[in-house]
């Protein structure tokens, strides 16, 4: 393991872990932006209990933060961080990227980077989150299990070069701090908007799955919490990433 520090926090990266969530939570109370990063995950977890694979070659990290924010804006911390994301490819790249809500970022019809966010709660307070993310940056396509090869892609695909995976990681960090920063100043709408500018899925019809029923409408907002309007039927429902199950375009 090897430590780098920026001026505000500290960067640990691994070789192997079992996941970053873990190795970022063992390490116990840290500086809040401490990130834990990992060349190769054997036990990367993504949301639902779903494995992720996560071979050398990717970016998949962890950052530790103390919101002290309400558990309900639970989901604005997802999405903050896959705008932190698309930003960061963009920058990189310059290849447009796309948020699929709630913690997923796309390219074109394919994913490229996810998000889980676990957190501790006291009361109705968010005292510790652990923001994972995996990104399929310098990936073979082919490296990829075959199942998901036609669902998913990866930077190394869509650019056609190596990227520097630690230019990556602090474009992903800086921008992911600027939002945060707005996020623990209450400038919630200021962030909806512009993470609304990026969802794939605004105007358009999509089936959503919940655990008992699909819903099937027009995506036509989203709330200042981070949960999805959709127009079904003639009725407005709202839906907090929680009750989602799967979401496609129609
Ligand atoms: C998802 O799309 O289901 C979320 C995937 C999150 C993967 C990242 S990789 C870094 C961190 N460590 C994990 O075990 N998972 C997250």
């Amino acid at each position: 393991m090897k430590g780098a520090g920026t001026s505000s926090s500290k960067i640990y990266f691994y070789d192997v872990v079992d996941s970053t969530q873990d190795t970022a939570r063992k390490l116990g109370p840290v500086e809040e932006f401490t990130t834990v990063v990992a060349r190769e995950q054997t036990k990367g977890r993504g949301r639902s209990g779903r494995q992720w694979c996560s071979p050398p070659g990717g970016l998949w990290f962890t950052i530790v933060l103390y919101p002290g924010t309400p558990i309900r804006t639970h989901a604005l911390l997802s999405l903050i961080s896959s705008l932190s994301i698309v930003d960061a490819i963009e920058y990189m790249t310059g290849l447009r990227a796309h948020i699929k809500w709630p913690n997923d970022v796309y390219i074109g019809e394919k994913k490229v980077a996810g998000i889980l966010v676990e957190s501790d709660v006291v009361g109705e307070i968010m005292s510790k989150a652990l923001v994972g993310i995996g990104v399929n940056l310098n990936i073979p396509l082919d490296s990829l299990p075959e199942e998901l090869r036609d669902r998913a892609t990866t930077l190394l695909e869509e650019y056609g070069r190596k990227i520097d995976e630690r230019e990556f990681l602090l474009a992903v960090l800086r921008e992911f701090k600027k939002h945060y920063e707005d996020y623990r100043a209450g400038h919630h709408q200021q962030l909806i908007d512009a993470v609304k500018g990026r969802m794939i899925m605004m105007g358009k019809i999509v089936s959503v799955y919940l655990d008992d029923a699909v819903i099937t409408g027009l995506v036509e907002d989203l709330e200042i919490n981070g949960s999805l309007v959709i127009r079904s039927k003639g009725d407005r429902v709202v839906l907090s990433p929680a009750q989602i199950k799967k979401l496609e375009l129609v």
